[in-house]
């Protein structure tokens, strides 16, 4: 039902300079994976096929991530490395990838429309790679089944967030219509503390029709004098039933330094074959 999935990533990524001066930071790994690898395993493991990302200058190495290395595999294969070999396949197995460039830091609303003509006439989905979700059914996947089972036009991930911290977020405004759905009846991007309708707050998934694509191109600059998809979805209520779904799953704002090391730690600690020895390492430093 959802076949398509749009990856904005063009920005800057700023708050990991000087790391992301020459690399962008969809690169920055997470464990081994790069963290947009984890946004489009999520995508494949709910069923979605292709893959676009909204790129820009200095991006290059995201579409050679995702395409087949021949002399990289054909080394792993005279070695006998199979299992490499299948690491590396496993990138660009399953999925096709579509690029097109967002040559203007005009925000997230405008990345989105730059997708306009790859997506075309059908709903899809849009991950923001530094948001990462430790789910056990992945969340893109809960929400095209929220998407089906009430008859949504468009879903959000949501989540609730300290007061203090709304004004980094999109905040909507809800009533709750069963365990962990709220059909949106208004959303504010970036509310001041004092301003926000709730403490529900937007996190990087999103399902959408493509009559957003109208909407987005009627969207004046907002927060922060950019183009806002908060803005832009909020101008579907009404028209499409809009819901946010209270996900299952751990988020890391991986888009922070601090988010982005406690998803490393996190993560780590997890993995098979680094998890014991990270454990042991904290213990014997006292590090925890
Ligand atoms: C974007 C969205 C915001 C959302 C957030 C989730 O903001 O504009 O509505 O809550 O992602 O991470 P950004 O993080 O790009 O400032």
């Amino acid at each position: 039902m959802i076949r398509k999935a749009v990856f904005p990533a063009a920005g800057f990524g700023t708050r990991f300079l000087p790391a992301t001066k020459a690399s962008p930071k969809e690169m920055l790994p997470l464990v081994d994976k790069p963290l947009i690898q984890h946004g489009v395993d999520e995508a494949k493991a709910s069923g979605i096929k292709d893959m676009i990302i909204v790129t820009g200058r200095g991006k290059n190495a995201i579409e050679d991530h995702f395409d087949v290395s021949f002399e990289l595999e054909a080394t792993l294969r005279k070695k006998g490395n199979d299992a490499l070999l299948s690491v590396v396949r496993e990138v660009t197995d399953d999925a096709d990838f579509f690029y097109v460039r967002q040559n203007l830091p005009l925000g997230l609303g405008h990345a989105v429309l730059r997708a306009m003509d790859l997506v075309g006439r059908e709903p899809f989905a849009v991950i923001l790679s530094d948001d990462v979700i430790d789910a056990p059914v992945p969340v893109l996947r809960q929400m095209i089944d929220a998407y089906g089972k009430h008859g949504a036009g468009a879903v959000l991930a949501i989540q609730r967030v300290p007061r203090e911290a709304v004004s980094r977020y999109g905040i909507i405004q809800g009533r709750r219509v069963a365990r962990g759905v709220y059909e949106v009846t208004d959303m504010v991007e970036k509310p001041a503390p004092g301003k926000a309708p709730s403490d529900l707050a937007i996190i990087g998934r999103y399902i959408l029709p493509p009559s957003i694509f109208r909407t987005l191109q009627a969207t004046k600059p907002g927060a922060g004098g950019e183009i806002q998809l908060t803005d832009a979805i909020r101008s579907l209520i009404g028209r499409e039933r809009v819901i946010g779904l209270v996900f299952d799953g751990k988020r890391y704002d991986a888009g922070t330094k601090l988010g982005f090391q406690m998803a490393n730690i996190a993560f780590s600690l997890k993995d098979p074959e680094i998890g014991q020895g990270l454990r042991a390492f904290l213990k014997k430093e006292k590090l925890t």
